[in-house]
């Protein structure tokens, strides 16, 4: 049976959730964000799953309206710094991915202090993807490596991203069916899980469910039976 080592997730649907309720789009980020919490907690429990990869700011989400970026900015450091206790608690360790020069001197900060003070657990690894984008990891990887004398392997290249984990199953709630620049080398033979479940909404019993259809797939990789 299959093993959801890597699960990453891209959490789509915050803004519709709470548009569908008569809120403002941001009520919507801040309830996807209690669902971030249910989600790792339920993810560090589970012997079987090693890394959780979640995309919480693309490179494109700069161009929403600035009070909203403002607001996902703000919600982010505030989560990061009232859960690093859960994080410890869980035996949670804390790694972003993206290039997060882009933010705030006190988010950053933030960032690599939960980063450091989460450094010594040993459970499941809760990636964050934070200003983001696959095609922009891709890029910072090869401008790393390129003045190698060698040739670039896979291995090398692998090695120059931010994240360096073949993902197992990626899941996108919300109902669309796209990969929005996430993860695209390290998903090469993922399994994708499109639901409709807006982000909000999404459960750990759903993560369940994904999870036991994932262990029942034929993963041949492009070989054979
Ligand atoms: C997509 O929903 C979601 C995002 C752009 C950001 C994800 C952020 C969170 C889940 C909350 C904060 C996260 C942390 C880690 C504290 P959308 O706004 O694109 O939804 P829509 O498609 O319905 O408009």
């Amino acid at each position: 049976m299959n093993k959801a080592k890597h699960i990453a997730i891209i959490m789509d649907g915050n803004g519709r959730w709470a548009e569908i309720q008569g809120k403002k789009r941001v009520k919507g980020h801040e309830a996807g964000a209690k669902v971030v919490k249910q989600i790792t907690t339920y993810c560090s429990a589970n012997k079987d799953i090693e890394r959780l990869t979640l995309y919480a700011f693309s490179t494109e989400n700069w161009k929403r309206p600035r009070l909203e970026v403002e607001f996902l900015m703000k919600l982010l450091e505030n989560y990061l710094k009232n859960e690093l206790a859960t994080y410890v608690a869980n035996n949670v360790h804390f790694e972003p991915i993206g290039d997060i020069k882009a933010f705030s001197k006190s988010l950053q900060q933030t960032i690599q202090d939960v980063k450091e003070k989460t450094a010594h657990c040993d459970g499941l690894i809760q990636s964050l993807a934070l200003n983001y984008g696959a095609q922009d990891e891709i890029l910072r990887a090869l401008n790393k490596i390129k003045n190698s004398e060698n040739d670039i392997t896979e291995a090398t290249l692998l090695d120059a991203l931010d994240c360096k984990h073949e993902v197992d199953l990626l899941i996108r709630t919300g109902g669309d069916h796209r990969l929005s620049n996430f993860l695209l080398w390290q998903s090469a033979y993922a399994e994708l899980f499109f639901v409709d479940t807006l982000w909000p909404d999404f459960t750990t019993n759903d993560l369940e469910n994904i999870i036991i259809k994932f262990t029942k797939i034929e993963r041949r990789f492009g070989g054979l039976k």
